[in-house]
């Protein structure tokens, strides 16, 4: 059990920021945007399957839940929240959500599909989330020189994911959610994260036009590949959730609380 604090962050987002926030970086500023752009869509579908989920528990195991829930709707609805005002800003730059849409009507095969199974998508995306969370966290210097709202924006969404990485996996199992199923659906999750990721930050860089500079290649280059690159350093937390006997909390988070702790000035606890 986890004791999730909700934290209402203490940055101005109201106020416009530059085209390539990222440290002037393209590439990284494409990449960034584009996962922005899939949040407030996202993070609802994981808070009505964590919700619904909830429901279905029997009495004494909604007792168990209880805090937790909160504590995930708590911090899922602040990130939808301050997303969608980032990209309020980033339409307003002339970038174009193409990932947005195509979830509501991808999501929306799931209406009337048991719980569970919004459940076991939910939980292959958190895992994803807690993998890319740990890797922000771990090189947060190559955040340095990006604006520094942003900076705590990601570095801040990134702690909380880690905190919460297990409620949606430890309810899909107390509904009895079953491997095979967890699996299959993350497997599928895998294949249409990584599509929607590239084709969204492949149009984010076409509308700014930076698509074909040598700059914007060498940076994707490195970013996801290099010696520190994402996704060469994902490929081992993302194998471990095949394991029968996964739990996300096997996977390291401490420099979440070393971060909430170094940071406290940051944000304000919701409720304290
Ligand atoms: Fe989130
Ligand atoms: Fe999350």
């Amino acid at each position: 059990m986890t004791d999730l604090v909700v934290r209402r962050l203490l940055i101005d987002l109201e106020a416009p920021f530059d085209r390539h926030w990222c440290n002037g970086d393209a590439f990284r500023t494409a990449f960034f945007n584009a996962l922005s752009m899939s949040f407030p869509v996202g993070e609802q579908f994981f808070i009505d399957s964590v919700r619904n989920g909830y429901k279905q528990l029997p009495a004494a195991e909604q007792q168990k839940y209880k805090a937790e829930v909160q504590g995930f709707v708590g911090q899922e609805a602040t990130h939808r929240r301050l997303h969608a005002l980032f990209n309020g800003h980033l339409e307003k730059q002339g970038l174009v959500n193409h990932w947005a849409p195509r979830s509501q009507r991808r999501l929306k095969k799931m209406d009337g599909v048991h719980p569970r199974h919004w459940l076991g998508i939910t939980a292959a995306n958190e895992h994803f989330t807690a993998i890319f969370a740990e890797w922000m966290l771990e090189n947060s210097d190559l955040l340095d020189g990006a604006d520094p709202r942003l900076k705590t924006l990601w570095l801040w969404h990134s702690a909380e994911e880690a905190e919460h990485k297990s409620t949606a996996f430890d309810l899909y199992q107390a509904l009895g959610g079953n491997h095979e199923w967890r699996i299959k659906w993350f497997r599928r999750v895998t294949v249409m994260f990584l599509a929607d990721t590239l084709r969204q930050t492949v149009s984010n860089l076409r509308q700014d036009g930076t698509l074909w500079k040598w700059s914007t290649w060498k940076s994707g280059a490195s970013y996801l590949f290099g010696k520190r690159g994402l996704i060469r350093n994902a490929y081992r937390p993302w194998r471990d959730y095949l394991r029968r006997d996964f739990h996300p909390s096997q996977q390291e988070s401490a420099l979440s609380s070393r971060w909430l702790a170094e940071n406290a000035s940051a944000f304000a606890a919701v409720g304290a």
